[in-house]
């Protein structure tokens, strides 16, 4: 490896700034966009990196995705991405827990002109996934850690041959790269991550890779026949 580079990729500041530097050389994002990232950010609810949205938002371009499924949608800031990249006949089913997240979140798709793009599903999304038989060209995963197997296999049962699953948090802050030595650092769901990253990337049905964007997004296509 030439020098200038082990130089460059031994400075662990690099990543951040790196991200920093792609965060502010991409076009402004949506007035809504920016609202639910403050809103957010004060209230501290989970939502997906800007980055990563952006990546979710370019697999269903190239996917040529027209139905698309969304596991945990909090104040709606992935669905927001994921929606727009979808053609006008496309349409967004998500499914969240909690009533009042998915009322504020349609509230913010109104007030961006998406609303029409997106339906909502309220309750346990392993309960409300069987209500739901898809085909589906793309789904994201983004819910409780917990069902993440449970959510991946549903999903799967539900995308069409070639469709594609983006999972979120799969580096989850940084835990799931900890030394497993070191138990007493870890999350009580890291051991559940690096079990389902495990299961993921060994899948027979996906052809996977896990990409360090954000807080680690897995990309799974499902195998043709
Ligand atoms: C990380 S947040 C989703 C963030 C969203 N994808 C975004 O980027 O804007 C996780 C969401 O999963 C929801 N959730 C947790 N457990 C759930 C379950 N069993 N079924 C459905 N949704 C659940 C929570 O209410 C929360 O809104």
């Amino acid at each position: 490896m030439a020098d200038w580079l082990r130089d460059r990729y031994s400075d662990m500041e690099r990543p951040a700034a790196d991200a920093a530097y792609l965060r502010n050389l991409h076009p402004a994002i949506s007035a809504i966009q920016s609202q639910v990232e403050a809103d957010a950010a004060r209230e501290q609810e989970p939502i997906t990196d800007r980055a990563s949205a952006r990546f979710l938002a370019m697999l269903v371009r190239v996917s040529g995705a027209r139905q698309a499924l969304e596991i945990g949608t909090n104040l709606g800031y992935s669905a927001s991405w994921i929606a727009g990249a979808l053609p006008s006949d496309g349409l967004l089913t998500c499914v969240d827990i909690s009533a009042e997240l998915l009322d504020r979140a349609r509230a913010a798709w109104l007030r961006g002109g998406i609303d029409g793009q997106i339906e909502t599903h309220c309750g346990k999304a392993l309960d409300v996934l069987q209500r739901l038989p898809g085909p589906y060209d793309f789904a994201y995963i983004d819910a409780n850690k917990e069902d993440y197997q449970g959510y991946l296999d549903a999903v799967i049962d539900r995308l069409r041959p070639g469709g594609v699953v983006a999972v979120d948090n799969l580096l989850w802050g940084g835990q799931a790269a900890k030394d497993p030595e070191d138990i007493s650092q870890l999350r009580e769901t890291t051991p559940l991550i690096r079990a389902f990253n495990r299961a993921f990337l060994d899948d027979p049905r996906l052809d996977s890779t896990i990409v360090q964007i954000g807080d680690g997004i897995g990309v799974g296509v499902t195998r043709l026949g």
